[in-house]
């Protein structure tokens, strides 16, 4: 791990005195003009962030350092020849800027494994502290602001440490908290799915192999499924709301578990990682209402019509940036379609995209009719028997820690300053736009 480090190290070191070539000679260059709509709906076209780890095109979807997600599945190093990639393979690849060797995936799975057995006693029973039915979100950030006690971020601080070194500490922090994260999502799914029937960590397994084995589920099949699902939700560039969230907060300096914490409320949203849960949800009343295992196309579009006249979403779908059907939806549908071809919900969820896209256009406002990654996420864990839903948002926060904590270090490692947007009142910007203000 140490020569890991050092690699970073020196990368950090290029990489900062490249951007402060960038701001010193270039800093006047302007990079576009704002209107008030890019500002008030969402800001979602206002370039504002820097994040190295992955970029999100509207057409063809993420591409992590560069490579989309086939190309990843050729490239990073897996277990075994037919299986899905390791998650500790991206994690390097949005780190270090290079597709890993597989020596270097090893050495940081055993890494991860060896961090992930020194949990202290009471992060568990600050867990077993709330109600069992509270959502599993909320028993989740419990017990990640719990572990902050530990952070050596914190402590390096306080001994008073040169703002040049913080990405060590931080990198020490980060490795521990995305180590911890399996232990603690699997203890939190038997805890409230299985009676509080424990399954300690196995070594010798991977970091996702070992998320699938602690939560009771020891089949290739499943290890499968959860390293594929750590993958492809990992990272989505830097202005999502738990990525920007997690951003925002470390540029405080707060330690990685307070900065992790604030991204993992964001992902607890329903429209953001909530969604996998929301969209389970939505199909079980669909079947209700349609009271059939397999809806007609006419009565997926009367649910859908009747859920937007209620003055609600259908879930799974549209997107911020997206405007062609998700990559890690039909990455999934492929999985899906190898190896639970006929699992009943799979089948709804081949069904229910064969219409909304068409139905959501036909709205006029909706700016992407198709499928997101949460559209299929809850069924395919379903049809591998992961049934409770409440637990998907919670295997969604595992995995975005990849993408959102490495980019952590780097924003110690670049040494970004403070973010302050400034903020206007309402007349601010109709009096911008010529407006009578009363
Ligand atoms: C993801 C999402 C929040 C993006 O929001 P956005 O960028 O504001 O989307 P748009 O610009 O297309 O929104 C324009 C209008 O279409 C609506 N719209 C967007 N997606 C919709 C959907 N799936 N169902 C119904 N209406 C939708 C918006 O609510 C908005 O309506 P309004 O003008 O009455 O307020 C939105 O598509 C959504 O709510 N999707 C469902 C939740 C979901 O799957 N989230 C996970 C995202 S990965």
């Amino acid at each position: 791990m140490e020569e890991i480090k050092k690699k970073l190290h020196a990368k950090g070191l290029e990489r900062h005195e490249m951007l402060k070539k960038l701001i010193k000679d270039h800093g006047d260059v302007v990079l576009q003009q704002t209107t008030i709509d890019m500002v008030l709906s969402g800001q979602k076209s206002i370039v504002a962030l820097l994040t190295d780890t992955s970029k999100l095109d509207p057409e063809e979807g993420i591409r992590f350092k560069g490579f989309s997600i086939p190309e990843l599945q050729q490239k990073l190093p897996r277990l075994h020849p037919e299986g899905e990639p390791l998650p500790e393979g991206l994690f390097y690849l949005m780190l270090m800027g290079e597709i890993p060797s597989h020596a270097e995936v090893k050495t940081i799975s055993y890494d991860l494994a060896r961090r992930a057995h020194h949990i202290p006693q009471y992060v568990f029973d600050v867990i077993d502290a709330v109600p069992k039915d509270a959502h599993p979100m909320i028993q989740l950030n419990t017990a990640i602001l719990a572990m902050s006690t530990q952070s050596h971020f914190r402590k390096a601080y306080e001994e008073g440490m040169d703002k040049k070194d913080f990405w060590e500490p931080m990198f020490e922090g980060v490795m521990d908290l995305i180590a911890r994260l399996p232990v603690i999502a699997a203890y939190i799914y038997r805890r409230v799915f299985h009676r509080g029937q424990y399954i300690d960590i196995n070594p010798s397994l991977d970091w996702a192999g070992n998320l699938a084995y602690m939560m009771g589920y020891d089949t290739d099949a499943v290890k499968r499924l959860m390293r594929l699902y750590m993958v492809i939700h990992a990272d989505h560039e830097g202005g999502n709301v738990s990525a920007h969230a997690t951003h925002l907060v470390g540029s405080a300096l707060s330690n990685p578990y307070y900065s992790f914490a604030a991204g993992m409320n964001g992902l607890a949203g329903p429209l953001h990682g909530m969604a996998n849960q929301e969209v389970m949800h939505w199909i079980d009343k669909l079947l209700l209402f349609s009271e059939s295992c397999c809806p007609t196309k006419d009565q997926i579009k009367e649910f859908a019509l009747k859920t937007i006249s209620d003055g609600q979403v259908i879930p799974g779908y549209g997107h911020a940036v997206l405007r062609k059907t998700d990559p890690r939806f039909t990455v999934q549908l492929e999985f899906a379609n190898k190896y639970v071809p006929d699992a009943p919900y799979i089948k709804v969820v081949r069904d229910i995209y064969e219409v909304m896209p068409g139905f959501l256009d036909d709205l006029g406002k909706v700016k992407n009719p198709y499928p997101n990654v949460d559209a299929i996420s809850g069924a395919l864990l379903t049809s591998f028997g992961i049934t409770e839903h409440p637990i998907y948002t919670v295997l969604f926060g595992v995995s975005r820690s990849m993408g959102v904590l490495s980019s952590l270090i780097w924003d110690r490692l670049y040494q970004l300053p403070l973010e302050r947007p400034s903020s206007q009142p309402l007349e601010w910007f109709m009096k911008k736009a010529g407006m009578d203000i009363k």
